[in-house]
Formats: C-alpha cells, structure tokens, sequence
C-alpha cells in the first residue's frame, strides 16, 4: 500500500498551448497543496507526479502508458486539445485507470474511464450562438486551428446558426504552429466578406496572432467581434495590451467573477503564482476537479476505478464559478454558462449570466436554442 495517493498531471509546460495549460497545471497544483494542507484524504496526502508533453498528442500517450505501468498510478487529471485526449484516452482505458479532462470540447464523447469537466457544447456554444445572433448577427464566418476540436465544434456551431436563420459565410482552418503573418489571407477574407462575427476556435499561441492580425486590419470588435470559446485571459496576456477589447468568449468561468468563493480562489492562486498570472476556465475546471476526485476517494478509501466511480457520480461541489455537480449518466459536470466580453484590462467583463446551473448533454439530444437565454442582456 502507497504511503501516498499518486496522481498523474498532464498538462504542457512547453509548446504551442502552454499558455492555457500552464494555468491547468497550476490550479491542478493549487488545489492537492491546499487538500495536503488541511490533512490529505484519509490520512494521505496526494502527491502528484507530473510530466510535460510539450502539447505533442503522442506524448500524452507515452506518459499516460509511463503513468500507469510505471508510476501505478490510477487517476490522471490532465489533457488539453481534443487531439490531445484522444491519444491518451484509450491508454488509459486499456489500463483500467481514470482521466480527469478539464477542458471545453466537442462533446459527442463518453467514456466510464473520463470525467469531463470542462463545458460540452450545450453549456457554452449554445448560449454563445444565442448571444451573438441577438446582438451582432448571424452571417459568420469560421476559423479554426487544424484538428478535431474546431472540425467538430463548426459543425455544431453552424448548425444552431443556421436553426437561428443564419448563414455561414466561410469556414478555414489554419496550422497549429502558424507563424506571423499567417493570418493574411484569412484576414482578406474576412474584409471582403463582411460577417456579422467570427466564431474561432484558434487554440494556443495562434490566438494572439490572430487577434493581432484583425486589429491591425483596422477591424471593429463592435460591430463584427471575435467569439470563441478557447480564448480565454491566458491567451490575452499573451497580446499587447487592448488587443482583444471588445471580442467574445463563452464559457461557465471568468476570473472577474465576483462572488466571495472566487475572490477566495483568485486570491489564493495569484498569492501561490504571481499577481500577474493569468486565471482561465480551464484552470477553474482543473482546481475544483481536485476536489471533486479527494471527496470521492474520502468516500471509496481507494482510487481503483469501481470502486471511485460511484463517489463521484452525482457528487457536488462548491466552486469558483457555482457548485457543480457531476452527472451520473454521462461522466460530464453540470456547469454555470456565461458570455464574457474584454475589457481593457484583458480581463472579462461578463455580459450575460442567467444564473442557471445547465445539466450536460454532450450528445446534443434535449438541448433547445433558446433554454438559457431567457433575458440576454443587450450591450455593446
Ligand atoms: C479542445 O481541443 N478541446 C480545446
């Protein structure tokens, strides 16, 4: 028997989605050093045993295999891309072993060896279409980075623009490392056609490029902005000051929120890693999946998959952006959507928040368009 509960970290210290997944890794992070603190779990304290996969997808798998027949661990908090997941994932099944995944996604996935805490489409994509065609528009315009994640999640964006009576103007995607001045070409595209808004699902260090890119364009946030759900304040950090004023992004937290729990949060995060270091959803997810995984094995008394897997069905806990729950019927989070728009100082300014806690449905099946719009706060 371990003198310790191990858990495995995957998240990318290098390579192009560091920026998001560093903040991943340091709420991951945050929240076992504070569990330890307060005694551990059952009279253990976690101890995680991380590597970097420098956002290479085989990567996560060759350290998910190290993981587990190596360092025996049976829990992994970890992964970022969808690609990312992907290639781990079936690792990690073949092992018998858990991943926590922390991360907005396509959805359309389950899996008894994932517990998926990042937002499925009809938690963040629907309230964003919602948002965008009351007060922006409905002739969008696509751009992705060329993966699963934006494939997937443009088909499902285009079909709720086009329930919403829109129309898809176009829709590219771009390499993951593209380089400066990559975005020429898209950016022509987008002057010569004229959308109401953008929807991009550009992830890692392109995000700051393309921002970039349309800004320097001459191009006006208020009245064609940037939406997305991958954006988040990490990325901006990575912008010159005001770039992305005025864009959009969707998703259950923003660091801004202003509720005593995630001042708390925010507090202790930015005392740990620096007044500067930047709070995302994903950092969120990553921190309070923690908890949810200690309350879990408090309960079980060990992390073997059966017997943790009924502890964490249906439990619930209080995070920073709302207490959430886990469903029992598809291993996804009942979450608290939101729409934030950039302020001037990089940070979220949040728009629209019904205060609704939205059950996961990652298949798609009960969703309606308007379920959580019931008064969209109009602003520019
Ligand atoms: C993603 O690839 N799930 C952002």
């Amino acid at each position: 028997m371990s003198e310790t509960w191990r858990v495995g970290v995957l998240f990318s210290q290098t390579g192009v989605t560091a920026a998001v997944e560093r903040t991943q890794y340091n709420a991951t992070l945050l929240a076992i050093e504070e569990i330890n603190a307060s005694g551990g779990v059952a009279g253990k304290l976690i101890e995680p045993i991380a590597y970097d996969p420098q956002s290479v997808p085989k990567n996560y798998r060759k350290f998910a295999e190290t993981l587990c027949d190596n360092d025996r661990v049976s829990v992994i908090m970890g992964c970022y891309m969808s690609s990312t997941r992907k290639a781990a994932l079936p690792l990690i099944e073949a092992r018998g072993a858990l991943l926590f995944y922390p991360t907005l996604y396509e959805g359309f996935e389950y899996s008894r060896h994932c517990i998926f805490t990042g937002a499925a489409p009809n938690q963040n994509s629907v309230p964003l279409v919602n948002y965008v065609s009351r007060n922006y528009g409905n002739r969008i315009f696509l751009i992705g980075s060329n993966y699963v994640y934006p494939y997937e999640s443009n088909r499902i964006i285009s079909d709720l623009f086009l329930q919403a009576g829109g129309e898809i103007i176009d829709e590219i995607y771009v390499p993951l490392n593209i380089g400066k001045g990559g975005f020429s070409k898209v950016i022509d595209k987008i002057k010569e056609t004229q959308p109401d808004a953008i929807y991009s699902t550009v992830v890692g260090d392109g995000i700051s490029l393309f921002y970039q890119a349309f800004r320097d364009a001459g191009l006006d946030p208020l009245t064609m902005p940037i939406t997305s759900q991958s954006t988040t304040e990490a990325e901006i950090a990575q912008m010159p000051a005001g770039t992305a004023t005025g864009h959009i992004t969707a998703a259950p937290y923003f660091a801004s929120l202003q509720t005593d729990r995630n001042r708390e949060f925010v507090a202790a995060y930015r005392k740990r890693f620096g007044a500067d270091s930047p709070l995302t959803h994903c950092a969120e997810a990553a921190y309070f999946q923690v908890y949810l995984y200690a309350q879990g094995l408090e309960r079980a008394g060990n992390d073997h998959l059966s017997d943790l897997l009924p502890h964490l069905h249906d439990s619930e806990y209080d995070a920073p952006q709302g207490r959430v729950k886990i469903d029992g019927t598809n291993n996804h989070a009942h979450l608290w959507p939101r729409v934030g728009k950039v302020n001037e100082h990089g940070q979220f300014d949040i728009v629209y928040d019904p205060g609704i806690r939205v059950p996961p449905d990652p298949y798609m099946l009960e969703y309606r368009l308007d379920q959580v719009m019931p008064d969209v706060v109009r602003s520019r």
